[in-house]
């Protein structure tokens, strides 16, 4: 299909440097996507991968039995291999060789559920926050919604520029380490929305800080994740993520119970 995004323009490329993240209007056909949510359904409806921890509540405390807010699926591609396979990897893989170099290569990551009416918003932070602070990062994350996506759906809000920051504070939302996700300060004055039609996506560096609403709109919100990055190299600052270092979640109690 002709108005396929298949390789950025320079200026897109200079964009995506100098505000950490892009939008880009049409990178999979309606077709495409709609397999893709076939499958990405599927395994929301079977919480695949509740039991070794890779299906959890990203903004509950997920005790069983009660209703999450904001289900997420880490690594859905285990559970639905389709998701890793298509022509919108290939046009993905073009894109983000020509932004972070030729080692490179998009993978599917995980997918984020915000129920209609009462899917909860993903607070701001930075996606560094959440990885293995010993580590340099040269990474970017591809956000991929399954249908039209606009503010009261819960879109994504990107800070331009917010990427050429360290990692800044963060904590758990409600200071309780229960709940997975993390916030910190953002001056959402700042703020730039992304709505999006359906074959659309945005990718924004590691560090750039990013937020999108709850979903009170009467649709259903997927969103599939990609992450493409550089090998990664040692750190020798001693970095330190307390945030992460007292999180106490029942996904983590769930790995690791089936993994003894
Ligand atoms: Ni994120």
């Amino acid at each position: 299909m002709s108005d396929i995004t298949e390789r950025l323009t320079q200026a897109q490329v200079d964009q995506y440097h100098r505000d950490g993240f892009i939008r880009l209007e049409r990178i999979a056909t309606d077709e495409e996507i709609l397999r893709l949510r076939k499958a990405y359904d599927r395994i929301f409806a079977e919480q695949a991968g509740r039991e070794s921890g890779d299906q959890f509540d990203l903004a509950g405390t997920d005790e069983e039995g009660q209703k999450a807010v904001l289900p997420q699926i880490l690594n859905p591609a285990k559970y639905a291999p389709e998701l890793a396979v298509g022509d919108y990897l290939g046009v993905l893989n073009t894109i983000v060789k020509q932004l972070l170099g030729p080692e490179a290569e998009a993978g599917v990551a995980h997918a984020i559920f915000k129920p209609a009416r009462y899917g909860a918003m993903t607070p701001w932070h930075q996606d560094e926050a959440y990885w293995e602070p010993s580590l340099n990062y040269t990474s970017l994350s591809i956000w991929m919604p399954l249908q039209d996506v606009k503010v009261e759906t819960g879109c994504m809000q990107f800070i331009p520029g917010s990427h050429k920051q360290e990692i800044i504070p963060h904590h758990s939302v409600n200071n309780d380490p229960r709940i997975h996700a993390l916030v910190c300060e953002a001056d959402d004055s700042k703020a730039v929305a992304c709505p999006l039609s359906m074959g659309g996506c945005t990718l924004h560096d590691s560090r750039t800080l990013h937020f999108a609403g709850a979903n009170v709109s009467e649709v259903d919100r997927r969103a599939l994740i990609l992450g493409a990055g550089l090998p990664t190299t040692p750190r020798t600052d001693g970095r330190r993520f307390i945030w992460n270092e007292i999180k106490e979640t029942a996904r983590q109690k769930r790995e690791e119970a089936a993994r003894t």
